[in-house]
């Protein structure tokens, strides 16, 4: 929400739109970086770790919206940007300035090599990872884009300065953080080259840089040096690490943060961006992850971000039956055991955006996408074609709060264009209509309130084999049980169980109206129908 109609959303902007949070439930929001900024990669290339850029306000705003929220009972975790800073750091500016800079070791410096990169990485946003500075005639390693250059964190003062960032937040109230690309922090000893069996130059490296032994090491001594010391949370974003490697991460008494953002089921979709939703696939992984740290860590949960275009246009169905796909989808991931996140505009049913030509993408990854794709001789229609199904500026386009103009995000231009659907998808309009996605979500927040299976209740797949249905029971302690059930398909689907009997008058929660019935083991789902029973394990007597 922009407060001063300068198109970009800020804190204050935030602050008025706080009783709109509270009602719809949550209790603790996650603010993407807000810090000064080029704005290179939106926010993801710090240029001054503690302060505010002044687009989005001042440290006086940031300590009222974090009064407020703790006011209301909420919570404030920002997004910690600590792999890289933007070239425009002062420690950067100081790094690059001479080889005898005491700040050159604080980065990445290397020789080139007959007038080439030090080694064939690939950079995450494509192009080669290394970019050589003419000031000293070496280059400097970016894993992201060429503005933002990775820190050296085998300098043990690179460490040091970065845990009195963390410090400096936490002593000003903030309740934790989420650690941006936490996996990339080691880079493999030597920085080898990679093999490169077709003679590219520059191959994909994520090998030589993600999840790699010594990682762990970084990240404990900077939880016991932050953030360990506070009543804190830590949300690592964990490109990389599997579910067999979890507990390493988050295991209860034993990994160095509270949650980790997975990325198998995002990497199933980019993976197969054509293909519609392979519910055996999501099964087999979601169920994996909540396997895995049942009783022994906790998860974090979600199918949105800030890079990933809108869940609906990948795996729900824009069409008749939208409201259903968004309330199906959410309701699959919502009532696992872990915490659920929302991104914004999710809670809507946002579907992804609308592009009319190339020039209007912001974002970073997309921009060097085109060129990449440009110099490859691809044409404009096909370039457009891939980034309305994969940029991530589908899923930041403008909160839509009402149906005035610019969705009432902005008196003035927004700095990205409204998805043009929000005359018809926004805040106002759905916070009146019960059956709204919007409603819908408050509902789901509740439930996962009430119901202590859906805490801490264990999960129990059940219909393993249903290629339609996604079902699991969450299942107390006490014996006490509450089965989900969604169709995730654009199809009619069966589903059967014998174990799990249906309570009948506990039909908790259903996204389509439901006539009363007495079958207690089967039912007919429509499509992207989804429900939620309490149920209880047959018995002798049945
Ligand atoms: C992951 C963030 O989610 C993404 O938005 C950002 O571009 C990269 N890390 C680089 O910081
Ligand atoms: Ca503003």
């Amino acid at each position: 929400m922009d407060s001063n109609g300068d198109g970009i959303g800020d804190l204050r902007g935030i602050l008025s739109k706080l009783d709109y949070l509270e009602w719809l439930g949550v209790d603790l929001l996650w603010l993407c970086p807000v810090f000064p900024s080029p704005n290179v990669d939106n926010g993801y290339d710090v240029s001054n770790y503690c302060d505010i850029g002044p687009e989005f306000g001042t440290l006086a705003d940031f300590d009222l919206l974090l009064a407020e929220l703790h006011r209301r009972g909420m919570r404030l975790m920002i997004d910690l940007v600590i792999n890289h800073t933007s070239d425009r750091h002062p420690w950067f500016i100081e790094s690059r300035s001479t080889r005898s800079s005491p700040r050159r070791n604080w980065y990445i410096w290397r020789d080139g090599r007959d007038g080439a990169p030090p080694n064939n990485w690939e950079s995450i946003f494509l192009g080669p990872a290394w970019t050589r500075d003419d000031a000293t005639g070496q280059y400097y390693l970016h894993l992201f884009s060429a503005h933002q250059p990775d820190l050296n964190w085998d300098n043990p003062e690179v460490r040091a300065a970065l845990c009195s960032v963390a410090c400096w937040w936490l002593a000003r109230g903030v309740d934790g953080f989420r650690l941006d690309a936490i996996t990339h922090l080691k880079k493999q000893p030597g920085l080898p080259d990679l093999p490169d069996p077709d003679g590219t130059g520059c191959v994909p490296s994520y090998e030589a840089h993600m999840n790699i032994p010594g990682v762990l090491d970084f990240v404990h001594e900077f939880a016991r040096e932050s953030f360990r010391r506070h009543d804190a949370i830590a949300l690592g974003e964990a490109n990389g690490v599997s579910s067999a490697q979890a507990l390493e991460w988050v295991g209860t008494g034993r990994g160095p943060l509270d949650m980790i953002l997975q990325f198998e089921h995002w990497t199933m979709w980019s993976s197969h961006p054509h293909d519609p939703l392979h519910v055996p696939t999501l099964r087999r992984i979601l169920g994996k992850w909540q396997q895995a740290l049942q009783g022994k860590g906790w998860n974090a949960l979600y199918i949105e971000n800030t890079e990933l275009p809108r869940v609906i246009s990948r795996w729900g169905d824009v069409g008749t039956p939208r409201n259903q796909s968004a309330t199906a989808l959410a309701t699959m991931y919502f009532l696992m055991q872990g915490t659920p996140l929302i991104y914004q505009g999710q809670e809507l049913g946002m579907a992804n955006t609308t592009f009319h030509d190339l020039s209007v993408f912001n974002d970073v990854f997309s921009r060097n996408r085109i060129e990449q794709m440009r110099a490859a001789g691809q044409m404009d229609d096909e370039i457009l074609a891939e980034l309305a199904l994969t940029s991530r500026d589908n899923a930041r386009t403008p909160m839509p709060w009402s149906d005035a103009p610019q969705g009432g995000f902005t008196t003035g231009e927004p700095w990205l264009p409204l998805n043009p659907e929000y005359p018809a998808v926004n805040v106002a309009s759905q916070q009146q209509d019960p059956g709204s996605v919007l409603a819908y979500y408050r509902k789901l927040i509740r439930l996962r309130r009430q119901e202590a299976p859906l805490i801490d209740g264990r999960y129990v797949e059940i219909c393993k084999r249903n290629r339609r249905i996604y079902a699991y029971v969450r299942e107390a302690a006490d014996g006490s049980a509450i089965a989900v059930i969604c169709n995730l398909s654009p199809h009619p689907a069966s589903y059967r169980h014998r174990e799990w009997i249906l309570c009948h008058p506990d039909l908790l929660l259903s996204n389509l109206s439901v006539a009363p019935h007495d079958d207690t083991h089967s039912l007919r789902l429509r499509p992207f129908e989804a429900r939620v029973y309490r149920v209880r394990r047959r018995t002798a007597s049945d």
